[in-house]
């Protein structure tokens, strides 16, 4: 365990010991957006998924391997899945080339050490990376921004920019912009595009964790504020159109990269 784990073991930005529990009721996979990602693994055997968490977009077609630091996160993980391994991206415990694919969804942005976590899922994989993250230049485009500035500000700043994760992976990358359904089971912050109300639970702003980063009396600021513009009709006035857009193309990507 390193210094800068918790005693959760969270080895990320985020403590997941204090802002994990319930993650898995709200963060549910999206199937729409599984099927981006499986399809990124391609017909890969055996895949490393770093940051595993509760085990989302896991796959029973790939014998996967699961790193996951937070005991917190571990312990939400379904029967059905395999154990994961309490280890971090920064340093793997693995050999070279050990696994077809490797992949790693909503866990870039938390890593102590970027260059050293990539770099270690380059080494252990013989074919693509793939990582589900978010775009931070896009981050801000959302209506979201009006009413919770700091939270998508602390977003934008954790999340590395794409030309920063392509070049540190190296060899042939894609950059591929995942739209969100309208209905996205997976309760990140774009994933209530069309469902502002449901911002307004505590527990599912909890499940997004930038919301953690904001001091709790600006947090309930920021609840007012989008409570009071849903239940005066001036969200609807200015976003209502959302509510009946079937998806949403926002700050997601799937980020894929061969040697
Ligand atoms: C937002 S959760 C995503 C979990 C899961 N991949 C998902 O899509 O639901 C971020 C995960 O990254 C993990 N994490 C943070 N820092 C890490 C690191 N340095 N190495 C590996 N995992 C890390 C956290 O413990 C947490 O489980």
């Amino acid at each position: 365990m390193s210094e800068q784990q918790s005693t959760d073991g969270s080895a990320g930005d985020a403590d997941y010991g204090a802002i994990g529990t319930g993650y898995s009721t709200y963060r549910r996979p999206d199937p729409r957006i599984a099927q981006a990602l499986h399809r990124a693994l391609g017909d890969a055997r055996t895949v490393v998924n770093v940051g595993a968490g509760a085990g989302s977009y896991e796959s029973t077609a790939f014998e996967t391997t699961a790193v996951e630091p937070s005991r917190s996160m571990r312990e939400q993980r379904p029967a059905a899945l395999p154990p994961a391994i309490d280890a971090a991206a920064e340093q793997l415990p693995f050999g070279d080339g050990a696994f077809d694919a490797a992949m790693s969804t909503f866990s870039v942005h938390q890593w102590s050490d970027l260059e050293a976590g990539l770099t270690e899922m380059r080494r252990v994989t013989r074919g693509p990376v793939v990582l589900l993250t978010c775009d931070p230049a896009r981050v801000r485009d959302f209506w979201l921004y009006e009413y919770a500035p700091l939270v998508l500000d602390t977003e934008a700043r954790r999340y590395p920019s794409i030309d920063r994760i392509t070049g540190i992976l190296g060899g042939h990358a894609t950059v591929e912009s995942v739209p969100v359904p309208a209905d996205c089971t997976d309760g990140f912050n774009e994933a209530y595009y069309a469902r502002p109300e449901r911002l307004l639970d505590p527990a599912a702003r909890q499940a997004c964790s930038a919301w953690s980063f904001v001091e709790p009396s600006v947090r309930e600021q920021y609840t007012d504020r989008l409570r009071h513009a849903l239940d005066s009709g001036l969200w609807d006035e200015r976003h209502g159109r959302l509510r009946r857009q079937s998806a949403f193309d926002g700050s997601l990507v799937l980020v894929r990269a061969t040697p």
